[in-house]
This record gives structure tokens, C-alpha cells and sequence, in this order.
């Protein structure tokens, strides 16, 4: 005899199963939505790329590249990985398909789907996360910025969401960042810091500002800030995106500290931060990343995003004590009472499905009795209750569950009839 065995998803990997995956469906298409009113087109790629992509185009000393990467040989020993994030293998998908030359700019990609980081599984913290992001690639203007900013939020509102800030800076570009990173190296330098925080602020300074420790929060107060070395045309770039902000309606607040865990952003950088998350709090990110494509090879253009957890989205709602989405529930509700009957039903069903209206039945067999708790159970609008007797006489009992009334149509006219009533 086999030995039984119970399996279990793997650890720090969600399930969404009814009837809150309802929940997911909702937030992932209302965000998906958002960017569909942008102009925003759909963009399906892989879930594993070279890893050198990753190592490339995210940088080898982020978190994401060189501890949570699930990296693996296939069977010619080549190094793939899941992907932990999006923009690079878009920026990988345009550059190999030439999508930069062959459509006005900017190109503007929408994708959805999972990424993968082997992270210490924590609530909303997970090694398989949801994300919807976008990137709109090619031009250097503002207002493109303001746009993608907008996209997130409109995102965010129009699932109800509103416990949430916007925090935006602005790290720069190769005019000044060089310069600041000299400037806050020496400083971090000349700190008492340990051992391991001086190799930090060695390889990558700016990732000290963002450590959570009190001590090193209390050394690095005055630390200089790159929001206040930008270039001129860097401080005009970013100036220009928080008025288009302004003028669109989109609250947000300055966070000069602002750290993001990959290598790539240049200038515009944000987060979605949701207080009711605890530890785990950033619903969505991104910025600009203008000198990403041509390290991957392509053309010297430019490009901003953003990524949603949908995940967390999903968390953020639930927090707030909101829901995005009914409960997956038919609009009517079919019960066949004897064989003939239920044949006809099933039937009958096909029919109104066909015809763009929902319906579940009653299975099994079961009495009037069971079969009309059914009915309640589902939320169904209306009942339908067919007999071998309603059958005989061409009808089928029609039962409006709000109101209780119930009421005989022929059965020639009852999928129109149906159609109708939840039109109305
Ligand atoms: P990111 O900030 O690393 O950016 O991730 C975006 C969002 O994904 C986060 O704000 C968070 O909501 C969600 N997320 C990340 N890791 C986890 C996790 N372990 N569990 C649950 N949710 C998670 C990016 O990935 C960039 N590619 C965004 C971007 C696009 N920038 C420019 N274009």
C-alpha cells in the first residue's frame, strides 16, 4: 500500500481560494482597469529569465539579487531565475523585439502576474507576490511621471482605498548623483559605525540611510540628503512633476529618506505606504529608471513604472474593513424537481448562460426543501423552480428572492424575460 501523505503550498505562498479570491480578482483587474484608461497595453511574459538579466538590470548588490533570487540550473546547466520582478524583463522583451522602434513613444505596458523573492515569509510578506505594474518607456517628461503616479492612485481609489500616502523623491541623475554618493560616503565614513554598516556604506551608501536601527537612524540625522544636492535640471524635473501632481489632485508628501531596494531608479522615485500594515506597509512603488535600457543593451531611452502588490492591495482593503468585490454569486439560481424536469434545467441553463446571465443549480438530486436552502445560500436575484407538472404545461415557476414573489412564465419567453428584469 502507498503511504498517505498531506501536502501543503509551499511556506510563505498565499492561496486564494473562494470566496476571497473574489476579493483578488477585483483588485487585480480594478488596478489593471486604471491603466487601461491611461492607454496603458497588456505586456505576458515569462515567470523565468537569464539570471544575469536580474543581476544586471536590478544590481548585484540589492537584497532582491543576491539573497532572495530562487535561481536554479535546467538540464543543460544554464542559470535561470524566477522572476522577482517586472521591469527587467520588460525592458528585456522591448530591446529583443524592437518594440521602441517600431511604435511612437512612449511605449506604454501594463503586466500582471506573480514574482517570486525568497524572503523570511511574514504577514504580507511573501516568496510568491502578486503584482500589476506598468512602464512607460521613452520619453523624459514630467508629466509622463505624474501620469504613472496618477494611474496608481486612481488605481488605489476607485477600489475604495483611501488610507493611504503617497511619499515621492527624487534621487538624481548621473549630472549629480555621483557627487552626492562621494559626499555621503565621506560622511557615513567618518561615523563610528560596525563593522558590516562601514562595508555597507562602502558598496551601496545610500542603502545606510534607509537602516532601521535606532543608534544608526540617531548617527545618520544629518547625514546630506540627496534631495538637497539635485542638479539644476534635476531639481526643475522634479519640481515640475509635483506641480503636475498638484494640478491633478494627487496629495503625496516629500520623503527625502526614501530608499528603494533596486538599483535602477534615477530621479522620480515613490511608494504607496499603508499605515493599517504594520511592518510590511508599501502597497505599490516605482520611478524613473532612464539609463536601465541601455545597460541591458538597448537604446539610451528613458522610463518610469510602478508595481502594485496585490497582495497587500488586497490586505489594505480588508484593514480598512472594505470589500472590492461581491462574493462570486450567480444571478439566478435553477432547481429541477423530477428527471424530465431537471434535463430541461440543466438545458435551460445552457441557454441563459449563453444569453451573458449567470446561474448555478441545484445538484443532486435534492428535495424542494434542501434545493430552495440552496437557493438562499447562493444570493441568487431569482429561483427558478421547474416541476415534471410546469413542464407539462410549458412554464417554470419564477421566484424573486428579495421580495418573495413568486410568479409562472412560459418557458419559451423566460430566458428574454430574465434578461430583462437584470437589465433593469
Ligand atoms: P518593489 O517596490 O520591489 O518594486 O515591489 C513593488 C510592490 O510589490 C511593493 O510595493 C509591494 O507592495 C509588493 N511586494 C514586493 N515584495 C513583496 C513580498 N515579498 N510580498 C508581498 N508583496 C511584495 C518593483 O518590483 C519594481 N519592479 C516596480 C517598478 C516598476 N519600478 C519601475 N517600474
Amino acid at each position: 500500500m502507498t503511504k498517505t501523505s498531506s501536502f501543503s503550498a509551499p511556506k510563505g505562498v498565499p492561496d486564494y481560494t473562494p470566496p476571497g479570491s473574489a476579493e483578488f480578482v477585483a483588485v487585480r483587474d480594478g488596478l489593471i482597469q486604471a491603466a487601461r484608461l491611461a492607454g496603458y497595453g497588456h505586456i505576458e511574459l515569462p515567470v523565468f529569465e537569464q539570471t544575469a538579466l536580474f543581476a544586471r538590470g536590478v544590481g548585484e548588490s540589492t537584497d532582491v539579487v543576491s539573497k532572495e533570487m530562487w535561481t536554479f540550473a535546467d538540464r543543460n546547466g544554464e542559470s535561470f531565475t524566477l522572476r522577482p520582478e517586472g521591469t527587467a524583463g520588460v525592458m528585456r522583451a522591448v530591446i529583443q523585439h524592437g518594440l521602441d522602434r517600431t511604435g511612437s513613444l512612449p511605449l506604454k505596458l501594463c503586466y500582471a502576474g506573480p514574482f517570486f523573492r525568497y524572503e523570511r515569509p511574514q504577514a504580507g510578506r511573501y516568496r510568491q507576490l502578486q503584482q500589476v505594474g506598468i512602464e512607460a518607456i521613452g520619453i523624459d517628461d514630467p508629466a509622463l511621471d505624474a501620469e504613472v503616479i496618477a494611474v496608481a492612485d486612481a488605481g488605489f481609489r476607485s477600489l475604495g482605498l483611501d488610507g493611504f500616502r503617497l511619499e515621492i523623491t527624487s534621487l538624481g541623475d548621473e549630472t549629480c548623483r555621483p557627487q552626492y554618493r562621494e559626499l555621503l560616503q565621506e560622511f557615513l565614513l567618518g561615523l563610528p559605525l560596525d563593522e558590516e554598516t562601514r562595508r555597507r556604506a562602502e558598496i551601496n551608501p545610500l542603502r545606510v540611510l534607509d537602516d532601521k536601527r535606532p543608534e544608526v537612524r540617531e548617527l545618520t540625522a544629518d547625514a546630506p540628503l540627496m534631495i538637497d544636492h539635485l542638479s539644476e535640471s534635476a531639481k526643475a524635473h522634479f519640481d515640475e512633476v509635483l506641480a503636475h501632481l498638484d494640478a491633478l489632485g494627487v496629495p503625496y508628501v516629500v520623503n527625502p529618506r526614501m530608499v528603494r531596494g533596486l538599483d535602477y531608479y534615477t530621479k522620480t522615485t515613490f511608494e504607496f505606504v499603508h499605515d493599517k500594515l504594520g511592518a510590511q506597509s508599501g502597497i505599490g512603488g516605482g520611478g524613473r529608471y532612464d539609463g536601465l535600457m541601455a545597460q541591458l543593451g538597448g537604446q539610451p531611452l528613458s522610463g518610469i513604472g510602478f508595481g502594485i502588490g496585490v497582495d497587500r492591495t488586497v490586505l489594505a482593503l480588508a484593514a480598512e474593513g472594505k470589500t472590492a468585490a461581491d462574493p462570486a454569486r450567480c444571478q439566478v439560481y435553477g432547481v429541477g424537481l423530477g428527471d424530465e424536469a431537471r434535463a430541461r434545467i440543466v438545458a435551460l441553463a445552457g441557454e441563459l448562460r449563453a444569453a451573458g446571465v449567470s446561474v448555478d443549480l441545484a445538484y443532486g438530486g435534492r428535495g424542494l426543501k434542501g434545493a430552495m436552502k440552496g437557493a438562499d445560500r447562493s444570493g441568487a436575484k431569482y429561483t427558478l423552480v421547474l416541476g415534471d407538472r410546469d413542464l407539462a404545461d410549458n412554464s417554470i415557476g419564477v421566484k424573486e428572492m428579495a421580495t418573495g414573489e413568486q410568479r409562472q412564465v412560459s418557458l419559451d419567453t423566460v430566458v428574454a424575460e430574465l434578461r430583462a428584469a437584470l437589465a433593469a
